[in-house]
């Protein structure tokens, strides 16, 4: 059913530089709604630069130069006219380190939404709580929600920024390596929320748990480095990419070969 709905983003043709050297290329892949799509590959073979196009997120990298386009709900996202900040806005996105700001667990995903057209206070908690709440840590936060979120365990943060990035009702969620700080009992609940959020919307997920693409992917990217360079080797639907991979580097990095 998901299969027919446009893509939210489409990458075409990116190439991404650092100062000279050429990051990675060749990339031109689509996430669509209803899916989760996972980046796997090598250390070093361009994933979080890709998803890092997402967004924009490039252009405050020092000497990122990316060509190509992204587009995002058919809006070529680096065309001139385009704001930065407006694109970073709409799309949501968690580290591999949970980065809480240093405000309370409210004013934490309130953030973006404040952001936006202003809302009735009684408007912007029940959004919060909603967040918190899909987020699956609104049980455990309830009682504090004006406590620091430094106060909380790394796996609350995680769920607590997955909560902020999700308040404003993005239409794409970047994830990169976001459970690789986390025990199997809270990379479990992450994977879980995934599930029950990607109906709403299109997720990326970098991730070098091979397990957890299969567990959580419904489809999959694989980047490799060739000639000191990153490239997207092939992408499909996940079961196929492991079973049947089209090139004899997935083959040997699904077999965990390399990487
Ligand atoms: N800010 C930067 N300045 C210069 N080079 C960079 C920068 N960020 C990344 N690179 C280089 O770009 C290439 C791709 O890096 P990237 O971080 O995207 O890889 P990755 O696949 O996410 O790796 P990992 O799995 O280790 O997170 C690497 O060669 C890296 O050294
Ligand atoms: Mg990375």
């Amino acid at each position: 059913m998901t299969a027919a709905l446009p893509p939210v983003a489409i990458a075409e043709n990116l190439r991404v530089s650092y100062g000279k050297t050429v990051a990675v290329t060749d990339v031109s892949l689509a996430a669509i709604p209803g899916e989760i799509l996972a980046f796997v590959g090598p250390s070093g073979c361009g994933k979080s630069t890709v998803l890092r196009c997402f967004n924009r997120l490039n252009d405050l990298v020092a000497q990122a130069r990316v060509e190509g386009q992204v587009y995002l709900h058919g809006v070529p996202i680096y065309a001139p006219e385009v704001d930065p900040v407006a694109v970073r806005q709409q799309v949501g996105m968690v580290f591999q380190r949970p980065n809480p700001f240093p405000k309370s667990i409210f004013d934490n995903v309130a953030f973006g939404l404040r952001l936006g057209r202003p809302l009735p206070k009684s408007e912007l908690s029940q959004r919060v709580e909603q967040a918190l709440r899909q987020a699956a840590l609104w049980e455990e936060v309830k009682d504090k929600l004006h406590q620091s979120a430094l106060t909380l365990s790394g796996g609350q943060q995680q769920r607590l920024c997955l909560a902020r990035a999700i308040a404003v009702q993005p239409q794409l969620l970047l994830l990169d390596e976001p459970c690789s700080a986390l025990d199997p009992l809270s990379t479990e609940r992450i994977e879980h929320l995934l599930r029950e959020l990607k109906p709403a919307l299109a997720i990326v997920l970098v991730t070098h748990n091979l397990a957890q693409a299969v567990r959580v992917a419904d489809k999959t990217a694989f980047f490799n480095v060739e000639a000191g360079c990153g490239r997207l080797v092939e992408w499909g639907p996940t079961a196929t990419l492991f079973a049947q991979p089209v090139h004899p580097a997935t083959a040997a990095y699904t077999r965990g070969q390399f990487g």
